[in-house]
């Protein structure tokens, strides 16, 4: 029987059964794969400890399953279209073969500068082939991959390698953004003065720029490689191995180290994968998501590959070198899905339905959309004009945390409704609880998303720091994953994510806790203390709002809200810059010291009318302060 649900009705047979039987149906599709040794029991878990095991003491190797499968069956198909930021640059086209042979050669390359089985390797590098190369041969090999969007600041590098240990670094000269050229490896130099554990750098040519190379420290990929063409044995890594660590914002200062493993994250993104864009052999698949993040990591290198999908890699931005750049590589590769995120829609739909026309993006059968919620109108624009109303859209839920989707249509089965994530994927049980924890059984109903019954893509537990998963996820809600997000499901039992719950901000489909940029923000020797909340974001979704209490000293509230935001800029990188810095005279705080949040998320939206009880903040008066400075703010 196919692993592809082809019917609504089937849909429901397979959740069905994989609920009334969990393993046997996970086995079902488990066993699809090859194992060098097949496992001995399907899961073995409890959320309490927590402890999470999937396929447990089977034995393999994720890239035998994603390369060394297709050779001889599909050596000559495309694994990767690479389109360079620059459209007049040459595509480069890569089959399964020439993958196989390259991750090989890198393999080989780790092995001889010291890099084994479950070291650590930071990879802070541009949207190039080499970049999936760099993971899939970490994988092959059985390090540990740490990808780092390129984007982040030395200090956000720096802290992310401290944590983790890395040895090794693979990074670029520089990076080509839209019309920009950014320096990558100064950024790497400036964080490694802040780290001790790295002992070997690889630098690949990509922009020309000019950098130093340490002696000793830092190789060129070219010269790296030479000579280690052949084969690189893969190592056989048990199930529950570590595959890889992605950072990611919660809502305390601190980035947490997300950890996925083997067999469990093989199995669950290929499957969903499959299921949810209902990839046919042939098609090709576009996620325009950065390999920094996990949506890079599931839907453009692990998911795909492993399902022998030919994939496009993007280097580039949505609007440059003009905002019809995404169509035009839509129909220059033929693109049969596409996924990419309601941020880019609301931004590409800002320039109307021009630099659509000169394309005709027939080739297109399936859209998604991820990271936040979708609204209605850019579902429409999407719908209308991208899909030409013949494609259905697939609007997936999930998380770094979760490996692969998790609440999404079927496409073309599932009937959609325009902002919902609608139903479950086969094999996940998601419930809704009130704040005491009760589920709210039944339809029409909605607070906070839970999931009872584990998934093989799930996380394992937060890097260095197993009691921080076990607080963060496992404790809000007694025997239940907590999501941190807030949903309701409908009269027809469809799941609409509402936004999170907690203190984490959701900024262009990038979560970013409110602690962290107030921990940044406070960095400035003139800020005493700083409250930061989300607010509505046109473009963004959600934009960041910093109040400030500030001792001005000699400069003037312009110059001073700049400097923060600068501070930001370099502490986390531009992804977390403050849209809003208010310098105020005081906090929102109770007589515990409490700043109350939801007032100042208030204020920010401009929604002054009802603060709802304030009966217990010590000085009521602040508030009306902030109010009139919220006001010359928007002005
Ligand atoms: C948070 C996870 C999953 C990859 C990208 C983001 C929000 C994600 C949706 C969606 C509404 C969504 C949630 C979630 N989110 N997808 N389809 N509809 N909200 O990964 O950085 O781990 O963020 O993004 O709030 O908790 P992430």
């Amino acid at each position: 029987m196919s692993l592809k649900i082809q019917t609504l009705s089937g849909y429901f047979h397979e959740y069905q059964k994989s609920v009334l039987n969990p393993e046997a149906f996970w086995e079902r599709i488990a066993d699809t794969f090859h194992w060098k040794k097949r496992w001995d029991k399907v899961v073995e878990w409890n959320f309490e400890e927590p402890k999470i095991e999937w396929f447990v003491n089977g034995k393999l190797n994720i890239t035998e399953n994603m390369l060394d499968r297709y050779l001889y069956t599909a050596g000559d198909r495309t694994a990767i279209i690479w389109e360079p930021n620059d459209p007049s640059e040459e595509v480069r086209k890569i089959t399964y073969r020439e993958l196989f042979d390259m991750v090989n050669q890198f393999s080989n390359t780790l092995r001889a500068n010291g890099v084994g089985k479950g070291d650590r390797v930071i990879i802070y590098m541009p949207m190039v082939p080499e970049a999936a190369v760099a993971m899939i041969a970490c994988a092959r090999i059985g390090a540990i991959h740490s990808v780092v969007f390129a984007g982040f600041s030395s200090n956000a590098l720096a802290d992310r390698i401290n944590d983790c240990k890395a040895k090794m670094v693979i990074t670029s000269d520089g990076n080509f953004r839209g019309a920009k050229t950014i320096e990558v490896k100064k950024v790497v130099d400036e964080a490694l003065e802040k780290t001790e554990t790295i002992e070997k750098m690889i630098v690949l040519k990509r922009t020309g720029t000019e950098v130093t190379m340490q002696n000793g420290r830092d190789i060129w990929w070219h010269d790296a490689i030479k000579g280690h063409e052949g084969e690189a044995q893969a190592e056989s890594m048990d199930a529950e191995d570590m595959l890889f660590i992605l950072y990611t914002s919660g809502s305390t200062g601190k980035p947490k180290g997300v950890v996925h493993t083997t067999g469990g994250y093989m199995v669950y993104t290929y499957f969903s994968f499959l299921n949810v864009f209902q990839y046919k052999t042939g098609d090709v698949f576009w996620c325009s998501a950065d390999i920094g993040w996990i949506t890079g990591h599931s839907y453009i290198i692990y998911g795909p590959l492993l399902a022998g999908a030919s994939i496009v890699m993007f280097e580039g931005v949505p609007t440059y070198p003009n905002p019809g750049r995404f169509w035009e590589v839509v129909d220059k590769h033929q693109v049969n899905e596409f996924y990419t995120a309601p941020t880019a829609i609301r931004a590409l739909q800002a320039f109307g339905q021009e630099p659509l026309e000169p394309f005709k993006l027939d080739s297109l059968r399936v859209l998604g959309t991820v990271g936040e919620p979708i609204n209605e109108e850019a579902w429409h624009w999407y719908h209308d004009h991208v899909g030409k109303g013949k494609c259905p859209i697939v609007d997936t839920w999930w998380q770094t945390e979760t490996g692969g989707i998790l609440v999404s249509p079927i496409a073309g089965i599932t009937p959609t409704k325009p902002s919902y994530a609608t139903l479950p994927l086969p094999g996940i049980q998601p419930v809704i609880v009130d704040n005491e924890g009760r589920e709210l059984r039944g339809n029409s109903v909605e607070g906070n998303l839970c999931i009872k019954y584990p998934w093989p893509g799930m996380l394992r537990t937060t890097y260095g720091d197993h009691e921080r998963c076990k607080q963060t996820y496992f404790s809000s809600f007694n025997g239940y994953y907590f999501t941190g997000d807030g949903v309701k499901r409908d009269e027809d039992g469809y799941y609409r994510i509402l936004g999170r719950v907690d203190d984490v901000i959701n900024v262009s489909g990038h979560r970013m806790g409110t602690a962290e940029v107030e921990n940044a923000i406070n960095e400035h020797p003139r800020v005493i203390e700083s409250a930061v909340v989300g607010y509505p974001h046109n473009i963004k979704g959600q934009g960041i709002y910093a109040f400030v209490i500030a001792d001005l000293d000699d400069r003037t509230v312009q110059n001073l809200t700049n400097e923060i935001k600068v501070t930001v800029n370099n502490i986390i990188g531009p992804i977390a810059r403050p849209d809003k810095v208010q310098i105020v005279p005081g906090l929102p705080k109770t007589r515990s010291g409490k700043i109350m949040r939801r007032i100042l998320r208030k204020i920010a939206s401009g929604d002054t009318d009802n603060f709802g009880d304030t009966s217990t903040l010590l000085d009521p008066d602040v508030v009306d302060k902030i109010m009139e400075g919220a006001r010359e703010i928007d002005q």
